[in-house]
Parts: structure tokens; sequence; C-alpha cells
């Protein structure tokens, strides 16, 4: 049943070329030029009404949101906030007929999540689901659904299941820029071609993953391990030190890079690791500087980078590349490696990497 593989992350890692082509494919015809969102009835004029845009989940689903509201802010110039479920739905949050909200769940039944859904849909906000469980409370009580096609996911930790959120983020998301006339039928079609592209990038990536099993074995010991990023990449980041706390039991924070100066580089010793992310090219010195002040301080650095970036290697000890896409793409490649890295720590440790310790599939509680 895994089908080879030792663990059922291991494989559901190995799935995503093809999860992804599911999400994606069947929604960008070749023949139209546009994205066609199953039974999503939403019009031109019904975007054009939404003032605001929440976008509500929790833990990995949630990072979902952040990756969404950095995207849509940037391209359609629409407020977007991105909250996390259970603070959400304490603090009386503003919404009303003009709210559109977009909830992210793996498993439809996320109890914090479905009560903001429901929070929302009595003010009278607009509410769509990207869902992975078909039939799910939230899959049936969410005015819209975009399924995400991902199929079962065993294991706890969320892989695959991930990256079909991160497709069906990015579906919407065009769609919204579209629909407001900021994206043109060029630059769709110049998208489409780097969406279909995806499942072959990721494939060159999973192809990485001995080497990527060596660098998990050399730093499989380090105390206080940092993930830092910019924009984009400081979305990616909060996955990728979720995916270590969860599986490798390890202490892994995510900063946004600029952040770390402020406090949390007091914490850098020659037993840290800094994981930094450089995906975002227009940030790309930025970041390196950050990189540099915690290297400085004695913390190894492990950096996950853009092919073609070499520049890299003359600040990083160990550097992972990821191919190229267009920027508005590089969260699902960026976060590959980070899911193989977390995968191989908590194997080397010994850790039961598919049913985590104090962790439940579905959390059902509030
Ligand atoms: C992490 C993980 C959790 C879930 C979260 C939301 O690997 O799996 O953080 O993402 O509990 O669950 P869903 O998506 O089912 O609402």
């Amino acid at each position: 049943e895994k089908g080879g593989f030792d663990h059922f992350m291991l494989k559901e890692i190995f799935e995503q070329p093809n999860v992804v082509k599911n999400t994606l494919m069947p929604r960008l015809p070749l023949d139209q030029d546009e994205i066609l969102l199953d039974n999503i009835k939403l019009t031109q004029s019904d975007i054009e009404k939404f003032k605001q845009i929440y976008i509500v989940a929790c833990g990995t689903a949630s990072y979902t949101g952040l990756v969404g509201k950095y995207l849509i802010e940037r391209v359609s110039r629409v407020p977007v906030i991105s909250e996390i479920a259970s603070e959400f739905r304490y603090r009386e949050p503003i919404l009303d007929e003009n709210t559109l909200m977009i909830v992210v769940s793996q498993s439809g039944e996320t109890a914090d999540t479905l009560a903001a859904l429901r929070m929302a849909k009595k003010a009278g906000a607009h509410v769509i689901g990207i869902v992975n469980a078909v039939g799910s409370t939230i899959a049936r009580e969410a005015n819209d659904v975009l399924y995400t096609w991902a199929g079962p996911e065993i294991a706890v930790a969320s892989t695959k299941a991930y990256s079909a959120q991160l497709c069906a983020m990015y579906l919407i998301s065009i769609k919204i820029a579209m629909e407001l006339g900021k994206i043109d039928t060029n630059a769709f079609k110049a998208l489409r071609e780097e969406l279909y592209a995806l499942p072959d990038k990721i494939e060159s990536i999973l192809k990485q993953s001995h080497k990527i099993k060596a660098l998990a074995d050399q730093y499989k010991s380090s105390k206080n391990i940092f993930y830092i990023g910019r924009g984009l990449d400081y979305a990616v980041s909060m996955e990728g030190a979720l995916k270590l706390k969860e599986i490798a039991y390890l202490h892994a924070e995510p900063y946004a890079a600029g952040e770390l100066k402020h406090g949390p580089i007091a914490l850098i010793e020659d037993s840290s690791l800094l994981v930094g992310l450089v995906g975002q090219e227009e940030l790309f010195d930025k970041t390196v500087s950050n990189i540099k002040e915690v290297k400085a301080r004695g913390a190894k650095v492990l950096a996950i980078a853009l092919e073609g970036n070499e520049a890299i290697e003359k600040t990083a000890d160990e550097v992972i590349y990821v191919p190229r896409t267009h920027w508005y793409l590089t969260s699902i490649l960026l976060n590959i490696p980070q899911q193989i890295f977390a995968y191989y720590i908590a194997v080397g440790l010994g850790h039961d990497v598919d049913k985590p310790r104090n962790l439940a599939k579905s959390v059902t509680v509030e």
C-alpha cells in the first residue's frame, strides 16, 4: 500500500507531480484562454464587488493563505487578510456582503476553520472552500468549492495536499486578476505555460533526494534551526519550519529575513542551522545580506535557491537548487526540498514519520 516507499509521507511527496497535474490540468484547457473553476459561479461583477478578501485556515493550510495574500495583493490590488482560523473567529473581524472569504482545508473538518466559515456566511460574506476531502463538512457548507484532487493523504504531515492547495490558490488568484483586468491574455498564456511545466520541474527536484538526504544526515543534530526568507519565500519558510517541528521534533522557527536583527539573531550560535530561501529575484541581495549576518555569528547555512543564482555559493555552506519558473509560482518548487529534508531528518533521528507524537490527521476539537 506504500507503493514500495518506506513511509506514506515519502510516497505522497513523490506523488506530487501527478497531484499537481490533477489539480491544474482540468481547469486549464489549452483551447480556451480562461480558467475553468468547476462550478464556481462568481461573475466579473461579483468579483468587482469584493472590497476585502480573508483567507482563513489552520497550520499548513494557513501558509497557502499567506502565499495567496502576497499574490492577490501584488497583482489584483485587493486588500487580503490571511489569518489563522482560531484567532479570526474570536476577534470580531469585519465581515459583510462585500467580503470574499477563502477557507483552505485538506480534511474539510477542521473545527476552527469551519467555525470561521459559518461566521462569514452568517454575516453575508461569500465563501469559497479549497478542500481536499470530497463531501466533507466545509465542502458542503461553503458557497463554492474548488477541490484539490490530491487523493487521500495518509501521513499526518501534509505534503501533497499543500502543493495541491498552492495550485488551487494560483488558479483562483489568477482568475480574480483576469476578471479585474490585471492579467491580460498574453500574461495568462505565459502563466499557463509555466503551470503546465510544474510537474516536470517537481520531478527534477525529487531526483535530488539522495543529495537532500545526505544534507539531512549532516544537519540532523542541529539545535535551533531558523528558516528565513522575504515575501513569498517567507510564506514558504513557515511550512519548512513546521514540517521539521512536527515530524523531527526539532526546534525550528521561521522568520521574515529582515526581522532577525530585531531580536532572534541573539539566539544564533555555532550549533544553529539557517535555512535561507532565496527564490525572489528582486529581493536576492537583501536576503543574502541577512544570511551573511547570521553566518558571521557562527551558524551553518543551507540555501534553497533558483538555478542560475550560483552567486549564493559565496555565502551558503550548502545549496539546493530548484528550477526557475514564473515568479508567481516559485513557492511550490521551493517547498519540495524542505519536505524531503524534514522527512530524512525525522527518519535519521528514528522517529515515526507517518504518525508523529501528539498529532492527529484531522483536528475537530477547538
Ligand atoms: C501540518 C498539518 C496541519 C494541518 C492543519 C489543518 O502538516 O497537516 O498543520 O494543515 O491541521 O488541517 P486541514 O487542512 O485538514 O484543515
